[in-house]
């Protein structure tokens, strides 16, 4: 959770900085992030880890929660790594590791690169680098080998992603690990799959990898993926692959509202070290690198987004509006998934909550609610309304719809805010315009 406290003007603070200064400093909206509370959320993985699973193990950030230099940059000082699932995330964590000093040796081994549909130059881009290739089906897999043979004594790392045929219980389009989904390959394919690298000398197969979804709440999805997984590695080494690494993907819930009860980090990653481990006891194969790739239990609680109410709109005996200055250019989960979030008034923290209301964005959209039925103290006009949650598929799924720029990002700590993202200008938004000649004459 995150580290937030009231102030003596009773404004709510995050990482020591007063939320109200912040908006009068960056105006708004405007997304908050805590370094601690994404550090700590870094050091209970690794830690988790380190208690309760015996073999090696490794922790990769999924960046399509939030892809930026500064998120990077935290996330590798903590000593994670990263997945990344085009080459434009790609590029984005490259130029971070590269400014931070790393090598290229060690840009290479931080990062996982997935994908159903990698072109041919994101490939490129991936075995220049040098990073693990998360294979997604077998028109990469053989595009690789191809691509793999031109490039004499150097072997492509790769991991195999599969379809586990597992279910469980979140929103339709963020649930991706039964069967008729679109990502990896079908368990039916895999022992062809298996022979067929076992016959391609440019390829490094290392291991299994697999997610089921995100926003998950139960332990035994990921308990009985653990199975699954092992059960497939004990298959492929037995067709000669060495299959030392384990992915078991991402997806911890996080709390958004006090209807949410997900298990915390330390409880999800025993009960997976635990059922991985059980499992290669059973199977009889060594402990495999065990991997997980979470994004939003490691950054969806780390940020904040600050609104300042503007208009508002009674309808007796039905509801009442209150505009905020986003919606859903800067959070589009609210209209694309019917997410629900808390609110605080960041201003009047200790206000008497005597309202209910419904919390709306300024896009030309009817379905552009932020929150839906929100009790909240009285609300006016220059008012700060602070959205709980919002570090992950945020600002990474935030538009520029109505041609609204996005939002400006502070990273806090200590009493000190750092730009991380600069508020996109009018100019920015016409940055990639083109007026044809033709129109001009
Ligand atoms: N690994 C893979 C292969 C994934 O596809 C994902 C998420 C993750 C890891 C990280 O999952 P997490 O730990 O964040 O649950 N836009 C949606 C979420 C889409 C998740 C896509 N894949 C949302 O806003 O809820």
């Amino acid at each position: 959770p995150l580290t937030a406290n009231i102030n003596n003007h009773d404004h709510l603070e995050i990482g020591g900085c007063d939320l109200q200064t912040l908006v009068e400093q960056f105006a708004s909206p405007l997304y908050i992030l805590d370094e601690t509370t994404l550090r700590t959320a870094c050091h209970q993985y690794r830690d988790g880890f380190k208690t309760y699973y015996q073999g090696e193990s490794q922790v990769i950030y999924a960046s399509k929660a939030w892809s930026s230099l500064a998120v990077v940059g935290v996330i590798a000082t903590e000593n994670l790594g990263f997945d990344v699932v085009s080459g434009g995330e790609l590029y984005t964590t490259q130029k971070a590791l590269t400014q931070l000093g790393y090598s290229c040796q060690e840009i290479a081994q931080k990062i996982y690169f997935h994908g159903n549909n990698k072109s041919v130059a994101e490939l490129e881009q991936a075995l220049e680098m040098g990073c693990t290739i998360i294979v997604d089906n077998w028109l990469e897999l053989q595009t690789l080998v191809q691509l793999g043979e031109t490039i004499p004594n150097q072997k492509t790392p790769i991991l195999i992603r599969l379809t586990p045929g597992i279910e469980c219980h979140t929103h339709e389009y963020i649930r991706t690990g039964h069967l008729d989904s679109k990502f990896g390959f079908d368990p039916n394919q895999l022992e062809t799959v298996f022979s067929y690298i076992a016959e391609q000398k440019s390829l490094d197969c290392r291991g299994l990898h697999a997610h089921i979804g995100s926003q998950i709440f139960e332990r035994q999805p990921h308990q009985d993926l653990a199975g699954v997984l092992v059960e497939w590695l004990k298959i492929g080494q037995e067709y000669g692959l060495t299959l030392s690494e384990l992915n078991i993907g991402g997806g911890l819930g996080i709390r958004y509202t006090e209807d949410d009860d997900p298990p915390s980090i330390e409880e999800w990653i025993k009960a997976a070290s635990e059922a991985v481990m059980k499992a290669c006891q059973r199977s009889g194969i060594p402990l495999p690198k065990l991997i997980a790739e979470p994004g939003r239990s490691l950054i969806g609680s780390a940020c904040v987004t600050a609104y300042t109410v503007g208009s508002s709109k009674e309808i007796p005996d039905i509801r009442t509006y209150v505009a905020v200055d986003g919606g859903m250019s800067d959070n589009p989960r609210p209209i694309t998934y019917q997410s629900s979030y808390s609110v605080v008034l960041g201003n009047k923290m200790s206000a008497e909550i005597n309202e209910t209301v419904t919390v709306a964005g300024k896009h030309c959209e009817s379905g552009d609610i932020v929150i839906k039925d929100a009790q909240l103290p009285q609300t006016h006009p220059g008012d700060i309304l602070v959205i709980m949650g919002t570090g992950a598929y945020n600002y990474s799924m935030a538009s520029n719809y109505n041609r609204l720029p996005r939002p400006a990002a502070v990273l806090v700590n200590n009493g000190e805010a750092n730009l991380i993202l600069k508020r996109e200008t009018y100019d920015d938004l016409i940055r990639q315009d083109c007026l044809p000649e033709k129109l001009l004459s």
